[in-house]
Order: C-alpha cells, then sequence, then structure tokens
C-alpha cells in the first residue's frame, strides 16, 4: 500500500485483515520492520484513540514517532494556490508537508477542522489538506481522520464485527442519534464504505432530513423508522451526523433516537458500537453502553491492530525505496 486515505487504497482486504489479527495475537512479530523509521503525526483537533493506538502501533513495529498539534504548535497553515499571503496564514500547506517529508518516513495527518470540525460542505468535501500532504510530502501519508472520513476507525470496526459476527452475513444497522450539537460525517461515510465492501446486510436508520451522499450509503437500505431498521439487527452502530443537504445543520426530529434498551429489544441481541468519544443517555443510554452487548472498548482496542497492519502494509511497500519529496523532486529537474 502507498498511501492509505480511504477503502480505495486498500489492495487485498483479505490480507489486511489477516494481519491485524496476527497483530492482535503477536503485536511484536514484525518490530524490527520499521527500525530507524520515523512516523510523523499531525493533529487539527483533539484525539485520544486515533493518537495513542496511532502513536503505540508504531512502536509495536519498532518506528520512531512525532507528535503536532499544528493548530496550537505549528504556523497557521494556507491551504489556497497563488495565494498573496498577507493575512494570518504564515506557512503554505506545501512548504510545510514537504519539509515534514523531509524529516519523517510516513506522516498521518488528522486534517479535522477544529471546533464543530465542519466548514463548508465543498470545503470539507474537498478534503484539500490531506490531498495536499499527499501530493507535497513525498512520503506515504495516512489519514488519521478527515472531515469526510476516518478509515482507520472503520477498519477496526470491521476487525470487530469479523471477530464477533455468528453467521456468515449478518444484518449491521447504522442508527443516527441525537447530538448537542451538530457531527461531521466522517465516521458514517467511512463506515458505508468499508460495509459496503464486506459480506454484511447493511441498513441505515435516520430520520428525514438526515440523508447521506449516495456515493457512500451504496447499497444500503435506508429506513426512516428506527425500530423498524432495527429490527433482527446482530450489530447497531450508532452515530450523529449533520444533515447533507443543508450541511452543518441539524433538522429538528420529533421522535427520540437515542439507543436504548427497549430499542435493543428489537434486535437479534445485537452487539451495540459506536467509535467513541460518546456522549453517555445522549446517544445511548448507560444501560446499553455498559451492557455485555457493548463492544465499544474492543473497537477501540482493535484501532491498534488496524493501525499496525496498515503501517506494515506501507512499510513493506516502501522499504529501501528512497524518498521522492516535492522539493527533491524539483531538484531532480536542474
Ligand atoms: N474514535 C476516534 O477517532 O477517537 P478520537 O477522536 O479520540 O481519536
Amino acid at each position: 500500500m502507498k498511501h492509505f486515505t480511504s477503502f480505495h487504497d486498500v489492495d487485498d482486504l483479505s490480507a489486511l485483515l489477516e494481519d491485524a489479527f496476527s497483530f492482535k495475537k503477536n503485536p511484536f512479530a514484525y518490530d524490527e520492520l520499521g527500525k530507524r523509521k520515523t512516523l510523523g503525526l499531525v493533529f487539527l483537533s483533539s484525539s485520544l484513540r486515533t493518537r495513542l493506538s496511532t502513536q503505540k502501533a508504531a512502536l509495536n513495529l519498532g518506528m520512531s514517532v512525532m507528535v503536532l498539534n499544528i493548530e496550537t504548535e505549528g504556523w497557521k497553515l494556507e491551504t489556497q494556490d497563488g495565494e498573496i499571503m498577507d493575512g494570518t496564514n504564515t506557512e503554505h500547506v506545501k512548504d510545510a508537508a514537504a519539509v515534514m517529508g523531509q524529516y519523517c518516513d510516513i506522516i498521518g495527518i488528522q486534517s479535522v477542522p477544529p471546533g464543530v470540525g465542519m466548514l463548508e460542505r465543498d470545503v470539507d468535501y474537498a478534503d484539500a489538506l490531506l490531498k495536499q500532504f499527499v501530493r507535497y510530502a513525498g512520503v506515504p501519508i495516512i489519514n488519521l481522520q478527515s472531515a469526510i472520513l476516518h478509515p482507520l476507525q472503520s477498519f477496526a470496526d470491521l476487525i470487530t464485527i469479523e471477530e464477533l459476527k455468528e453467521i456468515q452475513k449478518p444484518k449491521v444497522v447504522l442508527s443516527w442519534a441525537p447530538h448537542v450539537m451538530p457531527m461531521t460525517q466522517a465516521i458514517p461515510n467511512s463506515f458505508l464504505q468499508w460495509m459496503n465492501n464486506a459480506d454484511v446486510e447493511l441498513v441505515v436508520a435516520q430520520p428525514e432530513g438526515y440523508e447521506l451522499s449516495s456515493e457512500f450509503v451504496g447499497k444500503a437500505e435506508v429506513i426512516h423508522n428506527q425500530n423498524e431498521g432495527l429490527l433482527g439487527a446482530d450489530f447497531v452502530y450508532a452515530k450523529s451526523w449533520c444533515s447533507y443537504n443543508r450541511y452543518g445543520e441539524m433538522p429538528s426530529v420529533k421522535e427520540d433516537w437515542r439507543i436504548t434498551r427497549e430499542k435493543m429489544n428489537h434486535t437479534n441481541n445485537a452487539f451495540f458500537m459506536h467509535s467513541l468519544p460518546i456522549r453517555r443517555n445522549v446517544i445511548a443510554t448507560d444501560e446499553v453502553l455498559d451492557s455485555p452487548r457493548s463492544i465499544v472498548h474492543r473497537q477501540a482496542g482493535n484501532r491498534l491492530y488496524a493501525t499496525q497492519a496498515v503501517l506494515k502494509s506501507i512499510l513493506k511497500s516502501n522499504n529501501g525505496s528512497n524518498k521522492t519529496s516535492a522539493y527533491a523532486f524539483q531538484a531532480s529537474l536542474f
């Protein structure tokens, strides 16, 4: 694998899953693979799981890790080409990425805008910062979450479903849930992208007005009645997201879409999933979260093995190859 920006970068999903399961049995199987290699991690927003699991995964492979909280520790980045930079943005992303590529063998970037994590729909869906890092860093790039995708989370979710499923083709329901503020579509988009490539019966339960981009919904059946959607589910994945058509808004919803024990009773004794962090008793009740069928901590634990499998694949593909940073490429032209 050259980069890991979305599901589409995965060459062989079965092999990647196998690697993740192997790492779960023996996390130190490849503890020399990343020796003398450096992973740079860039964060724009808060993070607990991504930050820690990615560092741990790199350490397990023998890599060194550097972390830059770019909003507070770096220069304010400009992303527009040709901009006269006489405002508040001090450094162009094409320079920042190219320089980081000189110090790092792989770069992970969490490009979620600070605050509610959303700008305008066209801006978010262009995923410019991530794409510019791919273009200018000259080293493999891992998407640690953007405003529209979170592939490491989704891979961990798939690992979790694969290890717990009790039938070949389980019914997996992604259910919208309430929140105190509008949330990005990164988790649902990404989850649907991965689940559309898995052997599952896929349902999205959501109120009217919360449609997701059809690009990500794919073959999933969309149901607007939550109890109907949950009927017979083997896995229930709760997540809040904002409206796509009225981007950034939260159209009012009359019914209570929180996941409760009563609602879980409509399922086939389903496992309950969420990417965390979760606002307890807003998205799902304590009763659901603390029940034996809640697998939210297992999902978070599997982030480690998902990331180790991705890093291994990138290290193997790129081992021995010389870096071709944008500057090195420019220099080679002269
Ligand atoms: N699920 C997830 O990515 O969590 P963090 O934002 O805490 O990293």
